[in-house]
């Protein structure tokens, strides 16, 4: 925040600054999703709706998955971006004193998502040697009596990184044996390069998956997701809901039916390889200048990189580059404990020309220090 708050005040006094903090894609939504809202704005569909969504979309959205996985539409709850369905998930989850096990670095909000609800994160520290995953062996060896469930996200914010299918696996069946539940955040599924993923529905129908159209669909700010639960909970998250927020925006929901749609789908791929390109660009380069990034990540848009060759601070460091080159970058703080101040996250959710200004200005800073 304090970076954000910066490269906001320079920005007023007129400094260019490359904003490779951001956690949302560059792109705009897509025409047609901001047709479809727009029609469904004009046509009246401004009510609510049932608290688990709209029937074309949940039944849309359970399409998206492969035949031999496929839930059915009635495990499929949409949400208020996956922020929502995370809420749910804990909410049905968690009671006082439950902990959740959960990889450091990870995506911040989740820890407190669980204190919410009287729960104890417990941050399991992983590095390159997994992946920066969680495996079935960390889980194992961090497991308690008190342990309830176990958060994977994958690919990772803020390491870009990937579970392979076989972990998953592994871990999945761990964490069945132990007799907890695995909440697994795919937010970042169609955001991969060079690998195939797999969603963890292949492995269970015990699991929590959670899913959005903020960040492979553009759609940050309709706040949309969705949340596929086993079906013995189905009804606990559909009380959860009712409760917790209504309804997910209606416009939003029908702007979505038309995000999984051919040209829509089409338009995400095309973006998809332009994140690919910038990935391509920004890894090797900035391990030319001296970044340390011991795993090329294979999705979502982030490069969490080592920077122990330059300072031992990451929060002096990033407000140093900002101050200096006008590059903003999220230091390691924001993404848990562990070895938090050697490592930084950047975003290339911007364009390559501006990827590439910002490695040559970080290249004359490094020089000078
Ligand atoms: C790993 C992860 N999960 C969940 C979210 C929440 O996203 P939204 O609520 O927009 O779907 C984010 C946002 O950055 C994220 O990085």
């Amino acid at each position: 925040m304090e970076v954000l708050a910066k490269a906001y005040r320079m920005e007023a006094e007129g400094r260019d600054v490359i904003h490779l903090e951001v956690g949302e894609p560059d792109f705009e939504s897509p025409v047609e999703v901001v047709n479809a809202g727009c029609k469904a704005l004009t046509s009246g569909r401004t009510k609510y709706t049932p608290a688990l969504g709209i029937q074309s979309l949940r039944q849309a959205i359970a399409d998206t998955y492969p035949k031999a996985c496929k839930p059915e539409i009635e495990r499929v709850a949409v949400t208020p971006g996956s922020s929502g369905a995370l809420m749910l998930a804990f909410g049905v989850l968690i009671d006082a004193g439950d902990e959740v096990l959960l990889a450091d670095p990870g995506y911040p909000c989740n820890s407190n998502f669980i204190r919410l609800y009287g729960g104890e994160p417990k941050l399991v520290p992983v590095d390159a040697s997994s992946n920066y995953q969680l495996t079935a062996d960390l889980i194992r060896r961090n497991w308690t009596s008190k342990t309830q469930a176990v958060l994977i996200a994958s690919p990772s914010n803020p390491t870009g990184t990937i579970i392979s299918p076989s972990e998953m696996t592994a871990v999945v069946n761990t964490v069945e044996e132990l007799g907890g539940v695995c909440i697994v955040d795919e937010i970042y599924h169609g955001l991969t390069y060079d690998v195939e993923i797999r969603t963890a529905l292949h492995d269970s129908d015990n699991v929590f998956i959670i899913n959005s159209f903020s960040k492979y669909f553009g759609m940050t700010g309709w706040r949309i997701g969705w949340l596929v639960s086993p079906d013995t909970y189905v009804d606990e998250v559909n009380k959860f809901a009712q409760n917790l927020y209504i309804s997910t925006s209606a416009p939003a929901q029908y702007a979505a039916v038309s995000a999984l749609t051919e040209p829509v789908l089409a338009e995400c791929e095309r973006r998809r390889l332009m994140f690919k390109e910038r990935r391509d660009y920004l890894v090797p380069a900035l391990r030319d200048i001296g970044f340390d990034i011991p795993v090329i990540p294979q999705g979502a848009f982030y490069v969490y990189a080592g920077i122990s060759e330059f300072s031992q601070d990451s929060e002096k460091f990033a407000l140093d580059v900002l101050e200096q080159t006008g590059v903003a970058i999220t230091p390691g703080r924001d993404f848990g404990n562990y070895r938090h101040l050697h490592h930084v996250r950047f975003s290339y959710a911007n364009t390559l020309e501006r990827l590439q200004t910002a490695v040559s200005r970080l290249e004359s800073y490094i020089e000078n220090i």
